[in-house]
């Protein structure tokens, strides 16, 4: 179990092991240069961002290892010390559709880079790079790996390039990266968490406008913990993105009624309850999770900017019986987790995080209890499922950078 709070710094010895794996894999010629990029928990707003709802996100000190390096020819060569597969093409030559390979995140970045680049008129001068990504973070548990590493990219390839792009620009590139060329139908917040992620704070996004503020969070007084079930569905992606496709049809019906809203986070809660025998029993759960989410998500703001964690953990607790219950997207395993946290003393809150559909549980606690927690919740998880979750105590982060050793 790893310790709390602390810096990615605290990578340090991981960091200069991913420095010489990559002087294995590509040769010494030179050192390469050496980025971080974290991952993020999402405490509140599960599934709004692709309805235009506010999210409350956080990075956590756990994410992508990149090392690069120029090369003196126009050859783009990805190699991943945590997947199989090396990637090389020029860039001139860089794939138009994905391989359903683990680079296509970054291929797609950097296809968006050199589009930016292409626009500025600096791509002819651009050289190659050889890249070795890895990293601390479980992939697939809803951390937002595929964020990490997409935002990270872009960050290492304008330093790599000196490009200078402002950051929103680079959260932009590895969204359309994601969206585009992976093909997943995902909301604007993972590459906002990780892209604009202060240390010990939530970001307060609101999706529709992408306007954003840091709130505090004492990671002294609380811990976060991350309670991975270990379940990885093979399906999630579709899962998610039909979920995007019913929500957008509840607004197609809504809209109706309501010719100011954009999104189906407009619609007000009484239109939607009047009109809710117009849409499909499965469609109008959907709606009735992200309507009360919208509601519960501004109250969490307030509770959290009034001190009371107590109320925020409750509310996220709320969220996560919706996201069972109406939206869907729970498994035994999670409940399970969420279960055993909320009957813990010094629990304030559980819920799921990220997508769903397996994947991990993250919790508000007292941080004086996070022995106690973490032996009941491993205890009733192994006599129902006779296996171990994994439990970590996860710290903040300020988001990608560039690491010197
Ligand atoms: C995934 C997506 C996000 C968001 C969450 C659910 O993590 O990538 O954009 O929709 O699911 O809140």
């Amino acid at each position: 179990m790893g310790s709390a709070g602390g810096r990615p710094e605290r990578w340090l010895g991981e960091l200069e092991a991913h420095a010489q794996a990559f002087v294995k894999c590509f040769g010494a010629s030179s050192g390469p240069r050496l980025f971080f990029s974290p991952g993020r928990v999402n405490l509140m707003g599960g599934h709004l961002d692709y309805n235009g709802g506010p999210v409350m996100p956080t990075a956590v000190d756990r994410g992508t290892f990149i090392a690069a390096r120029p090369r003196a020819d126009r050859r783009l060569a990805l190699l991943s010390t945590r997947e199989k597969g090396r990637f090389e093409r020029d860039l001139e030559s860089l794939p138009a559709a994905r391989a359903g390979r683990w680079f296509d995140y970054p291929v797609g970045v950097a296809r968006e880079i050199l589009d930016l680049s292409r626009g500025a008129g600096v791509e002819a001068r651009l050289s190659g790079a050889e890249i070795l990504f890895g990293g601390n973070l479980a992939v697939g548990a809803g951390l937002s790996s595929s964020a990490s590493i997409c935002v990270g990219t872009a960050v290492a390839l304008d330093r790599l390039w000196g490009l200078g792009l402002a950051r929103v620009d680079l959260v932009h590139a590895a969204l359309r990266a994601e969206r585009q060329f992976v093909g997943v139908r995902c909301g604007i917040m993972d590459p906002y968490a990780v892209g604009f992620a202060r240390e010990g704070h939530l970001l307060w996004l609101d999706c529709k406008d992408a306007s954003s503020e840091h709130i505090p969070l004492d990671l002294v007084r609380c811990s976060v913990a991350v309670a991975d079930t270990g379940v990885r569905r093979e399906l999630a992606r579709g899962s998610f993105n039909e979920r995007v496709a019913q929500c957008a049809a509840a607004f197609e019906i809504l809209r109706d009624h309501c010719p100011e809203a954009t999104c189906l986070r407009d619609v007000p809660l009484p239109l939607f309850e009047s009109r809710r025998s117009d849409l499909e029993p499965t469609i109008a759960r959907r709606a009735e999770h992200v309507l009360h989410e919208v509601q519960r998500t501004f109250a969490a703001k307030q509770e959290l900017l009034r001190g009371d964690i107590p109320a925020f953990g409750a509310t996220m607790a709320r969220a996560h019986a919706s996201l069972r219950d109406l939206f869907e997207v729970s498994v035994p395993e999670l409940d399970q987790l969420v279960e055993s946290a909320v009957a813990c003393p010094g629990v304030h809150g559980a819920r799921l995080t990220g997508a769903g559909f397996g994947g991990c549980a993250v919790v508000l606690l007292e941080a004086g209890a996070r022995e106690e927690f973490a032996a009941r919740l491993a205890r009733e998880f192994q006599a129902r499922f006779g296996r171990a979750p994994t439990i970590d105590f996860y710290g903040g982060d300020s988001g990608p950078r560039e690491i010197g050793l």
